[in-house]
């Protein structure tokens, strides 16, 4: 009954769903046991995996930008209350399919601690937020931003823990089936993340807005008053920008590109290869300029640092003496009447033939070992802002995947072009206008 699907990849692999029963009845697996659900007993997990069922046989309800945009603007209490139940009915259909693509895992890849580990939140976020009662009040909604807040923070070692429990994978279940389960979690993890940082954003605006609205100081609370006034709204719209100026995402990465390599390796001030951005310069799009920031720092990052690298020489040259020490990076922006298109232009030599072909892969051999790097560290988010937690030297590998599943989770793209001996253009692709629906889906990628 438990057992539902047999791997065709590994030989004699059984899926986690039917391995935590195997686990639990004969104590084969200490990594198993030491699961929540493994804890349980066959008729518990047997009643759990039917409410799964449940939430797996749901289509998520996907969103575009602009719904988001639209949705946000205007924005009432009636409006914050349904946006919270949206969030509250949402996530746990979500989590659900990507509980479920845990459990058909092959046996050997759900035995992985760090990718147990991952299971188990992802359980519990799936238990809490379908658990969490209708949200009816603006009382109700700031509990519940309180457990969206938690989550969020909670999953922050979730980047880390799927990395190395991949990386730890990688010779043992075939690297397209691994990859695509690594590419799956990611996107939903971006999409849960989405609304849940949508709903909290669009919250404390309301709040900000309404106390602003009714005068109260900062310390004077409104929960006393429990409804906002009759035709109050505001006009934000959370984390989404209708107008993100592309030029100006490319100048605030560059800057904190250069920044983060002339500390690392010691550089003087401005020496950094500079960033000269051209074409369609004025150009702007609707976006979240978080993901969109990502993708653009990552490929700059990668652009410094090989540029830095080839000409490194140059620092210890008592020849050179004029002008600047690095060939500059070239951004050319063009905006089409539905794409923004980005070209990051390096000098930097060009990627190396033999890693060419993984660039995309989280798991080939040549990548896992630098996916093995997340041993260091215990939290990422895939944020620009979080050079705190993720030193600027250290390579996971992961800079490239991680920005093409950011655009693609918005029906955007990212390609490199590799010159050999001469340099690498890479290219973002988005949509300009915010009308491409969310690029999640619901069914296991096996
Ligand atoms: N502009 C570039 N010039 C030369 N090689 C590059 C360039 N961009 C990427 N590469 C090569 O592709 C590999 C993968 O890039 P990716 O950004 O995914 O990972 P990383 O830079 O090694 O690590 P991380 O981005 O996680 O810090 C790099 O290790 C490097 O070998
Ligand atoms: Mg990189």
């Amino acid at each position: 009954m438990m057992l539902r699907h047999v791997s065709s990849l590994t030989p004699g692999a059984v899926s986690l769903r039917h391995s935590t029963t195997v686990a639990s009845s004969s104590n084969a697996s200490g990594s198993l046991m030491r699961s929540s659900q493994a804890g349980r007993s066959l008729q518990q997990k047997f009643y759990e995996n039917r409410i799964l069922d449940r939430y797996t046989s749901q289509e998520p309800k996907k969103v575009t930008l602009r719904q988001l945009v639209l949705f946000g603007r205007q924005l009432t209490e009636d409006k914050l209350i349904a946006s919270a139940n949206y969030v509250r009915s949402e996530l746990p259909v979500r989590l659900a399919h990507r509980i479920s693509d845990f459990q058909y895992l092959p046996y050997i890849a759900g035995t992985n601690p760090h990718l147990q580990m991952v299971y188990d939140l992802y359980w519990r976020a799936f238990d809490e937020f379908r658990k969490f009662p209708v949200v009816k009040t603006l009382d109700d909604n700031r509990r519940f931003c309180d457990n969206v807040k938690k989550n969020l923070l909670e999953h922050s070692q979730v980047i880390p823990q799927l990395g190395m429990g991949v990386a730890e994978c990688a010779e043992l279940v075939a690297p397209e089936e691994i990859d695509r389960f690594m590419g799956q979690m990611l996107i939903s993890r971006i999409s849960r993340r989405t609304l849940g940082e949508q709903h909290l954003v669009l919250s404390e605006q309301f709040d900000d807005d309404l106390r602003a609205h009714l005068g109260l100081r900062p310390e004077e609370s409104f929960a006393q008053l429990g409804r906002a006034p009759r035709g109050f709204a505001t006009q934000r719209i959370g984390i989404v920008r209708a107008d993100c100026s592309v030029a100006q995402v490319v100048h605030e990465c560059a800057q904190r590109a250069a920044g983060i390599y002339e500390d690392a390796y010691h550089l003087p001030p401005g020496s950094a290869p500079q960033v000269l951005v051209e074409g369609h310069v004025g150009a702007s799009f609707m976006c979240i300029p978080a993901h969109f920031s990502y993708i653009v720092h990552e490929l700059l990052r990668n652009s410094m640092a090989h540029v830095i690298g080839r000409f490194a020489h140059r620092l210890e040259s008592k020849t050179h003496v004029e002008g600047p020490l690095f060939p500059p990076i070239r951004v050319t922006i063009c905006a089409s009447h539905s794409d923004i298109v980005v070209r990051v232009s390096d000098e930097g030599g060009g990627i190396s033939p033999e890693v060419l072909p993984f660039i995309w892969s989280f798991t080939h051999p040549l990548k896992a070992k630098h996916l093995h790097n997340f041993h260091a560290i215990h939290r990422m988010e895939a944020r620009v802002d979080e050079a705190d937690v993720v030193p600027p030297l250290v390579s996971f590998g992961f800079g490239l995947p991680m920005s093409r599943v950011y655009a693609r989770y918005w029906g955007g793209n990212v390609n490199v072009q590799s010159m050999p001996g001469y340099g690498v253009d890479a290219y973002v692709q988005m949509p300009r206008l915010g009308n491409v629906v969310e690029n999640i889906s619901a069914r296991r990628s096996l």
